[in-house]
């Protein structure tokens, strides 16, 4: 009888969790004998839960809010984008031992790949915020060799830290003065809930943008947020969160399974169905 291969998301809580889905649709379509499900596991339950991961026969899973930093320390074996960005979402099994790494980096990357291949010719872009989101943006804008990054923030010491990290290729700058190097940046990506229902305004006008700047949004609840609304009206051209989300779980589908999964338009659907309810 073929092994069935067991993976799971584990996070606090769980039950928002769309990996389930993306990951059942791959296993369907790919007639694999596996398994992919969500775990709701507590800070005080991880040490333990990661201990059983190898006792229990588990080919991995992905971690999730709150997991991301503490999976860090108990692994054997991180990967370079997990030690940029410092957090770990995706974890595997290698000769008896636990490795992981972080998937967003190369989401973002492979969304844009499909979605706006041009965005590798960029050589300038502006980021807007600075959480573990941006880190993620800015280590892949830095990867494909992307030489200078505008970094804004209501925080400014969060985008200084942030920028100081990475090195100086990245200028850290608050909203007040992005407006001035807007028409530098030939990529522009929201990693903020800026603009949506209960929060602030986007706080930049876009008019003053490059009519050739690509415009991207890695939030996808709404899958078109305000900011890439107004990118739109200026004429850009835009790339949606949601693929960014189906992409970052392609290596560990791979790694758990053995195939590399597609992200085709019947996932993007599917997915897009769940989130309108
Ligand atoms: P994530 O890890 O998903 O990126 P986060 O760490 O909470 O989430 O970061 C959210 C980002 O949105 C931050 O850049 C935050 O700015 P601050 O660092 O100044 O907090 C930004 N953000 C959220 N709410 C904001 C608001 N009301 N005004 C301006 N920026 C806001």
């Amino acid at each position: 009888m073929a092994e069935i291969k067991k993976a799971f998301v584990c996070g606090d809580p769980i039950k928002h969790s769309r990996s389930p889905l993306i990951h059942g649709h791959w296993l369907d379509q790919y007639n694999i004998k596996g398994s992919y499900e969500a775990v709701a596991v507590s800070p005080d339950e991880l040490p333990q839960f990661m201990r059983r991961m190898i006792e229990d026969d588990w080919a991995g899973g992905n971690f999730t809010i709150p997991h991301k930093q503490a999976v860090f320390e108990r692994l054997d074996n991180v990967d370079d984008a997990a030690c940029a960005i410092g957090a770990v979402n995706t974890v595997w099994i290698e000769s008896g031992k636990l490795c992981g790494g972080n998937t967003d980096a190369y989401g973002f990357a492979a969304n844009l790949d499909a979605q706006v291949p041009l965005w590798r010719s960029a050589q300038t872009a502006m980021v807007f915020g600075a959480g573990g989101a941006a880190r993620a943006v800015v280590f892949a804008l830095l990867t494909a060799g992307i030489g200078k990054i505008f970094l804004v923030n209501r925080t400014l010491e969060r985008a200084e830290e942030l920028a100081n990290s990475f090195g100086i290729a990245v200028n850290a700058m608050n909203w007040d003065d992005a407006a001035a190097k807007l028409p530098e940046a030939d990529l522009l990506i929201n990693t903020t809930s800026l603009g949506m229902d209960g929060q602030p305004a986007f706080p930049l006008e876009l008019s003053n943008a490059r009519i050739d700047a690509i415009a991207s949004d890695i939030v996808y609840v709404p899958l078109e947020t305000p900011f890439l609304a107004m990118a739109k009206m200026r004429g850009l051209q835009t790339s949606d969160g949601l693929g960014m989300l189906l992409h970052q779980a392609t290596p560990g589908f791979e790694k758990w399974f053995g195939l590399k999964p597609q992200v085709d338009e019947v996932l993007r659907q599917r997915i897009i169905d769940d989130l309108n309810g």
